[in-house]
């Protein structure tokens, strides 16, 4: 039945070692030795047919065999390593990368500039031993006005200042912090002194134009002890205006001055001048507004049930925007609200960009 002549295997091996060399992929290969060598393979067939034949024809047809089995296997190495060279270098091909091609433009990122004179005016009032206090952004009557002193008659209760919630369900109706200042009456209620805090935050005031936003930051500050004076205050403002604006002898100012809460007050200037349609702080002959402050009112320090026969403090607060505004030379308020990352660029402030693992850093 079975062909055992030396023609008919020259046949089988050439058409095996055929085979062989006409995969063209590994799996291919893969495939083809099965087919030849695996369980139900031809030439493992053909092996079990050996035993079929008589005894002095099964040792020559064997050995013929054997040749052949070793022959066709060798072929499939060699061929399994072209292969497998052929596909490393088609890869390899395929992730090239040329290393002569630009790079991509990278921006390296800024924080915006009010982050950025929060994280700066932190670290210098916490170099002077100043705490982070914060407190609500709604807040109710007694915060915000009463304990300040801030009498019910005040311009600055009247509603074009205030933006007023809905009343509560008892009548009471709270407001959004015109100012940073009721944070200095919750700190004074919840702790004894000595007190050292500044409080950065959001203040809201129905206001909208080129210079006011009806939502803007505010820093306050307090110290409260047993022997304050407004020599203090004095040192250390000039301390942190100088410090903040980084020049060592920035001009400053105080000038008389009224806050319900304080007494006295002071508002601060700073020198600048202003020819050529320029503001620049710290040359020239010119006065430029930067703060208010002054010396805790005693009414205040009773309000918060400290005896102001013991204690005395200093305060000030100022906005935010503004001294970002003088230091970095952004003439209006618009660029901090907007998101407009051309104007954001303009001012030397580039937007951060998170790096993504699919374009690749
Ligand atoms: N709260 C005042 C304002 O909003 C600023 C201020 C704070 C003045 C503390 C004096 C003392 O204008």
């Amino acid at each position: 039945m079975r062909d055992w002549s030396a023609e008919a295997l020259a046949a089988l091996e050439a058409g095996l070692l055929e085979q062989v060399a006409e995969s063209n992929s590994s799996t291919a290969l893969e495939a083809a030795r099965v087919a030849i060598l695996g369980r139900k393979g031809n030439l493992t067939a053909k092996l079990k047919g050996l035993s079929g034949l008589a005894p002095e024809q099964r040792k020559d047809a064997g050995r013929a065999l054997n040749r052949l089995k070793q022959s066709v296997e060798a072929a499939i190495e060699a061929r399994k390593g072209a292969l497998a060279d052929r596909e490393l270098e088609k890869r390899l091909e395929a992730e090239c990368i040329d290393v002569t091609l630009p790079p991509r433009k990278m921006n390296v990122g800024h924080l915006h500039p009010l982050p950025q004179a929060i994280e700066e005016l932190v670290a210098i009032f916490g170099e002077m031993g100043f705490a982070w206090a914060e407190g609500p952004h709604v807040e109710d009557d007694f915060h915000n006005f009463s304990a300040l002193n801030i009498l019910p008659d005040h311009p600055a209760r009247q509603e074009q200042d205030t933006f007023y919630l809905p009343p509560d369900a008892e009548g009471l109706q709270k407001v959004l912090r015109t100012h940073t200042s009721p944070v200095q009456i919750r700190t004074m209620l919840s702790q004894q002194p000595p007190i050292r805090i500044i409080c950065p935050g959001r203040t809201f005031r129905s206001d909208h134009d080129a210079t006011h936003s009806p939502m803007f930051h505010q820093v306050e500050a307090l110290a409260i002890d047993e022997a304050i004076h407004m020599g203090h205050l004095k040192g250390t403002l000039v301390a942190f205006l100088r410090a903040y604006f980084g020049i060592d002898d920035l001009p400053v100012r105080f000038r008389p001055s009224y806050f319900p809460f304080t007494e006295p007050s002071a508002e601060v200037d700073v020198g600048c001048d202003r020819s050529g349609g320029r503001l620049t702080v710290g040359a020239g002959k010119d006065w430029l507004e930067i703060l208010g402050s002054g010396m805790v009112h005693p009414r205040v320090l009773q309000n918060c049930g400290l005896d102001p026969e013991r204690y005395q403090g200093f305060a000030f607060g100022m906005g935010i925007e503004r001294i970002a505004m003088l230091k970095y030379g952004i003439p209006d308020l618009r660029p901090f609200f907007e998101s407009d990352i051309r104007r954001m660029r303009h001012y030397g402030f580039l937007p951060l960009e998170v790096p993504s693992m699919v374009r690749g850093l």
